[in-house]
């Protein structure tokens, strides 16, 4: 180790869960948790540098070592991953919510003219810089939460003047705040109503029109597809799964949200994740479980749609990684409380703590293709998030109402 260098002790923590040396796929037992009591953590500028106990590492630091004592009775985890969001949007979609709880479905508001379409014109409406301030108050949110990477999409410009613009605010956005956003392409949200042509020509568009700019500006690097009636039908979107894969682009598929089809074609293209699979039934899950692609549950759209939540239990059991995200969009899944929702899905669905906290954390960093986050190990990244608790049982039984009480993010202590 350089001695020159400022080094950071923090702790003494209650507990420490690594969520080192557990399953990417398949169940986790809270048995299998690696747990540290008295622990530290030795951070080197903004990597983990070392961990163990902490009045050990305390007597063995060298002078240029300055200690955070943190209060008694204080769990630390990894900084939590919200592996799909929108929360690049313009406008509010109450009027939806209430009309869906007025007994209209989703796809009769979007037939109507509501729905996503109807985020599209707010979005548009909307400068670069006012997207970017308007997600920089979310992120600011999500962070207080104790999310530290955030995947944000685009899909609500839906041509290539504003699809680039919000790839841009994301870009801003990133810049401005603490955390890391990854963004993701998802002109391939719905057709726009106002394009003249066909799903075909839509996509066709996409890759002529939109994508060459994405890569010469380097705005991301991982692409999304509505998969649905009313929306992209499995064999166009297969099609143009394979040729943003053959320029070199990653892949995530919304997916088996109303009907089936789409998880199919994203195991098929080898997409990192596939997500929603609220109506996966025994076929697909299978297919998901024998596949190296993510599912992510989106209980946030099952609280806001009042559906049924995507059958965790059964995919965790026949071996699939699970991954655990917000979904935060204005349409479907307004609330925004990854931890309060991970927490009721865990009811529903009889989720171990492990598996809960291996969705938000390592799980979800590999859904993001992200190797330097999600776990507490040296040479990894020092995001870290802490509950003054002296139980981390305490955390999901209390449903997302006990708050972070410090949160850093690569080596910097947020609050
Ligand atoms: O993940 N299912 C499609 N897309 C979003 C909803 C977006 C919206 O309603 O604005 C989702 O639920
Ligand atoms: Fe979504």
């Amino acid at each position: 180790m350089n001695e020159t260098q400022e080094l950071l002790l923090i702790g003494p923590f209650s507990q420490l869960l690594t969520m080192d040396q557990l399953p990417l796929k398949g169940a986790i037992k809270d048995e299998q948790l690696i747990i540290i009591p008295n622990a530290g953590i030795l951070i080197n500028g903004n990597t983990i540098s070392e961990i163990g106990i902490f009045d050990d590492l305390k007597k063995s630091r060298n002078p240029n070592t300055s200690v955070y004592e943190i209060g008694e009775n204080t769990v630390a985890l990894p900084g939590f991953i919200d592996a799909h969001t929108h929360i690049c949007f313009g406008g509010s979609r109450a009027n939806d919510f209430a009309a869906r709880n007025g007994g209209k479905s989703y796809q009769e508001i979007a037939a109507a003219g509501g729905g996503i379409w109807s985020t599209v014109n707010h979005t548009r409406q909307y400068a670069e810089a006012d997207l970017t301030d308007a997600m920089t108050g979310r992120i600011h949110a999500m962070l207080k939460q104790g999310i530290t990477t955030i995947e944000v999409k685009s899909g609500y410009g839906l041509n290539t003047e504003n699809e680039i613009k919000m790839l841009r605010a994301i870009k801003s956005a990133n810049e401005k705040t603490p955390a890391d956003l990854i963004a993701t392409c998802l002109a391939a949200h719905i057709i726009p109503k106002d394009f003249n042509g066909g799903e075909r020509e839509y996509l066709d568009y996409i890759l002529r029109e939109i994508l060459p700019v994405i890569k010469e500006d380097k705005l991301c690097n991982r692409f999304d597809i509505f998969i649905e009636e009313n929306a992209f039908s499995t064999d166009h979107s297969s099609r143009y799964l394979q040729a943003l894969k053959d320029h070199g682009m990653e892949l995530t598929v919304h997916g088996d949200q109303f009907t089936t089809g789409g998880s199919k074609v994203a195991v098929e293209c080898g997409a990192l994740s596939v997500d929603h699979l609220e109506v996966s039934t025994e076929k697909e899950i299978d297919l998901i479980a024998k596949s190296n692609t993510i599912a992510t549950a989106l209980p946030g759209a099952s609280l806001g749609l009042g559906c049924a939540f995507t059958p965790c239990r059964k995919l965790l059991d026949a071996g699939a990684s699970l991954a655990i995200a917000s979904d935060w969009n204005p349409g479907s899944a307004p609330m925004g409380q990854l931890l309060t929702q991970a927490a009721i899905l865990s009811s529903f669905e009889k989720l171990s703590m492990a598996e809960v906290f291996a969705g938000i954390t390592f799980r979800a960093a590999r859904a993001l293709n992200l190797k330097d986050r999600g776990i507490i190990r040296p040479g990894l990244k020092a995001d870290i998030t802490m509950f003054e608790t002296p139980n981390c049982k305490e955390i999901l039984y209390q449903q997302g109402s006990m708050k972070v009480s410090h949160c850093m993010k690569n080596g910097v202590m947020l609050f």
